[in-house]
């Protein structure tokens, strides 16, 4: 007899035709091929110890962080570490529910104030992450009989708030403001239709042309949603995104946002200054069905966003560092992902997967930690290491980048 609960019992199990884990048999193999030539694993590294928004020790090293998004650097600020402490010693570790039952604190008020006094608008709602703020806000207002017009780069997100929802989907090619009206024009007269853009696209880290799409859906009298994830605290006089620094906020009507990235803890929001905006919080399942957030990380959220209305200098330092950045891997001979630095993302554009984990490693090995992207996340098939920058990231320290740079991309063939 077969021991069904030993190892020949499970293989057989394993190779069976009804197994439902066949289908990932493709992206098994890609990753043992990868991590036989020897590469360490790019999508298991752990921070042992985190030293500051811009130094973690990884491997028992000491390296430069490159890739958190964490643009503000506003993890260990001083008033936001105070806030957290002391939401936990007054309202304890977590709400146990909903927001529309008993997970509504005084914390989660003042971090909805904070936002809507950030961007000047009216509504302000918050969600337990911006995946969910996306998931719910698309999938909820766009309708059986509405469509829903976006980029084809949107951030899965995005889509998987289009596929959550009943709504037609009509995707257009990045940043092609001409083929975005094409879709427009051959939606049916009178229908609801939203579209949806991104402030700035994180895997190139390029910005969108919103002024003018803007003016486009507005023509075909089209709602407007404007993930700025990517720009939120950083880009625009106040911080407010591309939207802002173009000058057509007041045309928006949701941004969507996260506090994972500029305000340096966890959670997503949207705000906007639709009348009927409130009815969103009865009808939202992903902000009604979950848990809402801590009240540790809204008190932390709420004191980061106040402060960043103030991030002037910090902002100026940041697009700087992008600069110096993007220009010094140019001139080192790297491809990057746009002609000119558009936001805090440099893209390195990397010649194939086995040559772009082998880069990640020699960084790693430097003390440089950036993020490794690979298809299908990434536009046209590309490998890209990206780069974050933070706004605590000191000119010294880019320097050492552009240092640790050269010599991996020597070593490993690419400059
Ligand atoms: C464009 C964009 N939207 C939404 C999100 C989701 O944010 P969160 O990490 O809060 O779920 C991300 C996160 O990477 C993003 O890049």
């Amino acid at each position: 007899m077969t021991d069904m609960a030993g190892e020949n019992g499970a293989g057989d199990q394993a190779m069976s035709q009804g197994d439902l884990f066949s289908k990932f048999d493709g992206i098994i193999q890609q990753r043992e091929t990868l991590l036989s030539s020897g590469v360490a694993d790019p999508f298991s590294l752990v921070m042992e110890k985190v030293l500051s928004p811009t130094r973690a020790i990884c491997n028992g090293r000491e390296t430069i962080l490159l890739g958190t998004y964490n643009y503000m650097g506003m993890t260990f600020d001083p008033d936001v570490i105070a806030a957290g402490k002391s939401a936990l010693d007054n309202f304890g570790s977590g709400t146990t529910g909903s927001r529309v039952l008993n997970g509504t604190y005084q914390g989660h008020k003042e971090c909805e104030e904070a936002l809507k006094e950030f961007y000047a608008m009216d509504h302000a709602m918050v969600f337990s992450t911006g995946y969910q703020a996306n998931l719910g806000i698309i999938s909820t207002i766009a309708g059986k009989e509405d469509y829903i017009v976006l980029d084809i780069d949107s951030h899965a997100s995005i889509w998987d708030g289009c596929a959550l929802g009943n709504a037609q989907i009509v995707p257009f090619k990045h940043n092609d403001i001409e083929a975005m009206e094409k879709r427009l024009r051959r939606i049916p007269e009178g229908a609801g239709k939203l579209v949806v853009l991104e402030g700035v696209y994180s895997m190139l880290g390029d910005i969108a042309p919103l002024k003018e799409m803007i003016a486009v859906a507005k023509k075909y009298d089209a709602m407007v949603l404007v993930d700025e994830a990517h720009s939120m605290g950083f880009i625009g006089p106040n911080g407010r995104g591309v939207a802002e620094e173009q000058g057509v906020l007041d045309d928006v009507d949701f941004v969507i946002g996260t506090f994972s990235k500029s305000v340096g803890t966890v959670g997503g929001f949207c705000v906007s200054n639709h009348p009927k905006f409130e009815v969103m919080r009865l009808v939202c399942r992903p902000y009604v069905f979950t848990a809402s957030l801590p009240p540790s990380v809204v008190a932390t959220a709420a004191t980061s966003i106040r402060k960043l209305m103030h991030g002037g200098a910090k902002r100026a330092h940041l697009w700087e560092n992008s600069r110096t950045l993007h220009g010094g891997l140019k001139d080192l001979g790297f491809q990057i992902g746009t002609e000119t630095p558009q936001s805090a993302i440099i893209a390195v554009i990397m010649p194939d997967l086995e040559r772009g984990a082998a880069m990640w490693e020699a960084l790693l090995h430097e003390g440089l930690y950036v993020n490794l992207a690979r298809p299908p996340a990434t536009p046209a098939n590309m490998t890209l290491l990206r780069c974050s920058l933070c706004a605590e990231h000191s000119v010294e320290q880019v320097q050492t980048i552009l240092g640790m740079f050269e010599r991996a991309g020597k070593a490993v063939g690419i400059i």
